[in-house]
Formats: structure tokens, C-alpha cells, sequence
């Protein structure tokens, strides 16, 4: 594994690549990775020549008063799964490569809409600093594949989106939430988690499966978001929303949809936690 950390070494590696006409995938990180990180590296390597993951906390996708100032740092551990997980190349650039006009006034990529519902409603500009910093990568990576994880199904469609729009020639690949044992999506936030909290966590995924059976039920969904809400705020959670979904573009379902995603974001203690689930009622 190779490791860069500017633009100008990671542009002159994948335009080696391509004079040698292999094929590039990309999946882009914050670091501190685990297991949910490695299966979409792992993916990667199957369906492409090279594979460049990109560690960078972005700080333009976090709210004032949110957690960058702490979010977890842990390079050099990163850096031993990926070379372990046979990476070819790991891009960790500083902050001054990624926003050499600074963070004030400069250039953002905004997809408008998706952006501004669910976890967008409660992080303002948070999409737009994700999409801005992906456009920065997809631009100096050029890569023919890009990989995301289903855990953050809206930002996975926020990237289509841009995608599409930007017409970036690149294919999205979505890739199945991995979860612990019991059920918990992994997550870097998990490790904010005090011990007693850890065990009521995976309370976020039962509501989750307890909602799709109740939709798949033929339970009204209004109803079925309210009691789960509650259900979480009874447990001590702060949940944020709890929300039933058109699958396809996150709208609020019509009496004809028939694939739902049904999402939540709630708080427990100190760390905001998200997950969602897909239902099909197609039969
Ligand atoms: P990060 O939270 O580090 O996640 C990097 C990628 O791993 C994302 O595509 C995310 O959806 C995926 N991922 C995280 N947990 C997962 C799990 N349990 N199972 C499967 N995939 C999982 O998402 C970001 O970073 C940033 O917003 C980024 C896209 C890098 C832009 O800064």
C-alpha cells in the first residue's frame, strides 16, 4: 500500500493507472475505520483494477457545536487494516489541500431538496459539505467507481444525485449496512457511547424491524412513526425523526408506492446515531 497525502502525488498515481488502462475505485472516508469501512473496500478490490480510499474529517459537513473538534483521529491504525485489507492506495490529505481558498467564502456543491429533509433538516449545510468535499475527490481521483455504505442512506442518494447532475462518468455503488451482532450499525460514533448505553443502543435497529412488520402489516404509517418515536424517547433516546419513506427519493410515500425506507436519527447521551431499513410490499 501507498500512501499520499497531496493532490499533486495522488493525480500523478492514477494517471499512471490509467496510461496502464486499469480500472480505479473509490471509497471515501473520515478514518477511524471498522468493519462496515472494510466491506466496501473489500468490494472495491473485486470490481476494479486499483482501489483508493481517502481519509479526511471533513469539517464543512459538521455543525457548529457538533463533533469535529473530537471526532475520533487514528491514522496510523487506518492505515494498518487498509494495508492489511490489500489497498493500493490511501490519500490522507491536511485541510489546506482539500480548501486552499479556505472554509468562508468559498466554492460548495448543493444538491438542492434531498438536502434539506431528515438529517438535513437538523444539519444545516451538512450535505453540502458532504457533496462539495466528494465532488473535490471524484474530480482528482476520476475513478470509475465510487462505493458508499447504505448506512447513510441519504447522503448514498445526495451522491447520485450529484453524480447524475454533475455528470461525473462514475458509477455509485451502495453497499449493505454492516451491523454488530446485535444488530447496532457500526459506526465511529459508537465509541462515544458509555457502556450502559451501548446496551440499550441496539433499541435504534428492534424499532426499526418492529416498524417494517407493522407496515408489512398494513398499519398506517403515521401511526407507526409516532408509537416508535415514543417508544425511543421512553427509553431515554432523544430520537431527532423517525420517518417512513418513498425508497427511491426519500418523498413522503403515496397511496401507490409500494418500497419504503423507513429511517431514524436519535440521540443517546452524547452520540447522535442514525440507521434505516428497506421494505417491499411489491409481494
Ligand atoms: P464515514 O462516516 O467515515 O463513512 C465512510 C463510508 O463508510 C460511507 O459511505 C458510509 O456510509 C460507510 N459506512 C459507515 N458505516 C457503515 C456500516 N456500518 N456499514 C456499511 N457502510 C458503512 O460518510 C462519510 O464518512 C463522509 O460523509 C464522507 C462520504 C467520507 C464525506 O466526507
Amino acid at each position: 500500500m501507498e500512501t499520499v497525502f497531496d493532490l499533486q502525488q495522488l493525480r500523478e498515481k492514477v494517471r499512471q493507472w490509467r496510461r496502464e488502462g486499469l480500472t480505479i475505485a473509490l471509497v471515501p472516508t473520515m478514518g477511524n475505520l471498522h468493519a462496515g469501512h472494510i466491506s466496501l473496500l473489500e468490494r472495491a478490490r473485486e470490481i476494479a483494477d486499483r482501489t483508493v480510499v481517502s481519509i479526511f474529517v471533513n469539517p464543512i459537513q459538521f455543525g457548529r457545536g457538533e463533533d469535529y473538534e473530537r471526532y475520533p483521529s487514528t491514522l496510523e491504525a487506518d492505515s494498518e487494516k487498509l494495508s492489511a485489507a490489500g489497498l493500493h492506495l490511501l490519500f490522507a490529505p491536511n485541510l489546506g489541500q482539500l480548501y486552499p481558498g479556505g472554509m468562508e467564502d468559498d466554492t460548495r456543491v448543493t444538491v438542492p431538496q434531498l438536502s434539506n429533509i431528515l438529517c438535513g433538516a437538523f444539519r444545516p449545510g451538512h450535505f453540502s459539505g458532504v457533496a462539495t468535499v466528494v465532488t473535490k475527490l471524484f474530480i482528482n481521483v476520476a475513478p470509475d467507481k465510487a462505493l458508499f455504505g447504505e448506512k447513510d442512506y441519504q447522503q448514498l442518494l445526495v451522491i447520485r444525485r450529484l453524480t447524475a447532475d454533475l455528470c461525473f462518468p462514475i458509477e455509485i455503488i451502495g453497499m449493505p449496512i454492516i451491523r454488530e451482532a446485535d444488530g447496532l450499525a457500526m459506526s465511529s460514533r459508537n465509541g462515544y457511547l458509555s457502556e450502559e448505553e451501548r446496551s440499550r443502543a441496539p433499541l435504534i435497529n428492534q424499532s426499526l424491524r418492529s416498524a417494517a412488520e407493522a407496515l408489512k402489516a398494513g398499519g398506517a404509517i403515521t401511526d407507526i412513526e409516532r408509537e416508535h418515536t415514543d417508544k425511543l424517547a421512553a427509553a431515554g433516546f432523544r430520537p431527532e425523526y423517525f420517518s417512513i419513506r418513498r425508497l427511491d427519493d426519500l418523498a413522503l410515500p403515496g397511496p401507490a408506492d409500494k418500497r419504503f425506507a423507513i429511517l431514524v436519527a436519535a440521540w443517546l447521551g452524547s452520540a447522535r446515531l442514525i440507521d434505516n431499513i428497506h421494505v417491499d410490499l411489491g409481494g
